[in-house]
């Protein structure tokens, strides 16, 4: 059977993970976060006390390194669900720093590689497009204004309990980690040539669902459209 990929990329608290769910629960493809995987790994140096900015650091925790994904999109590192608990403001604030090393971003990468091999998957990240299915059905590199993400972002921490900054404090980490993001060296956040912007400042959750559904039809046609949703 035919695989199909999403590859969704795009700056901090641009809606992708709730859009990408979203899209998977409709196309019945698995949903991967990519973010919560170097998340998971950022925590890991930060409980070993480990600089997140050194690559020796990074390099030793890399060989023993499990992390592992479920359906439902919850991380778990070393067997353990931290899910919520790399969404905190420590990891938040450092994982620019730790995922921006080659070797971690090769473990990573073939992770997910593997895990978009067996199945059709709606992936979101950084370097999707970009790297780690270059060759995706369908490429969005979504974008919103950093006031609306910053608001997105301070909302969602109040309804989840998972920081208490200020809407001003987040607007600067967002600001500060697409920085970081998008000047590294390695596999750098930027769009893909074939990707398609969307602009999700105005748009609500359902419409940029809606969106990314009706691209995704018009890539794949309709006789595969009908197949993958049969009551539409
Ligand atoms: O949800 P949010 O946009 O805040 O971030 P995330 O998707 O959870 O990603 C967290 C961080 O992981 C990003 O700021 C990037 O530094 C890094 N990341 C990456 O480098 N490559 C990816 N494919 C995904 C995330």
């Amino acid at each position: 059977m035919e695989h199909y990929a999403i590859a969704i990329d795009g700056p901090a608290a641009s809606g992708k993970s709730t859009a990408a769910k979203g899209v998977a629960k409709a196309l019945s493809f698995l949903y991967v976060d990519t973010g919560a995987m170097y998340r998971a790994f950022t925590l890991l140096m930060l409980e070993k006390g480990k600089d997140c900015a050194s690559r020796e650091d990074a390099l030793s925790l890399l060989p023993s390194l499990e992390i592992e994904e479920d359906e439902k999109g919850r991380i778990y590192l070393f067997g353990k669900d931290v899910s919520s608990r790399v969404r905190e403001d420590d990891v938040s604030k450092n994982v620019s720093l730790a995922c921006a090393h080659k070797e971690v971003r090769e473990k990573m990468v073939e992770i997910q590689r593997k895990m978009a091999s067996t199945r059709s998957v709606v992936m979101d990240g950084r370097d999707i497009g970009t790297v780690v299915l270059p060759n995706a059905t369908l490429k969005i590199y979504q974008v919103a204004s950093v006031e609306a993400r910053a608001k997105r972002r301070y909302e969602e921490n109040l309804q989840k309990g998972f920081s208490k900054e200020s809407l001003e404090e987040i607007k600067q980490d967002i600001e500060q980690r697409d920085k970081i993001d998008s000047t590294r060296a390695n596999s750098p956040l930027k769009q893909a040539e074939d990707a398609i912007l969307l602009d999700t400042s105005d748009l609500t959750i359902e419409e940029e669902i809606h969106e990314i559904l009706v691209l995704f039809h018009k890539k794949v046609g309709e006789e595969t459209w009908k197949h993958l949703v049969p009551s539409h």
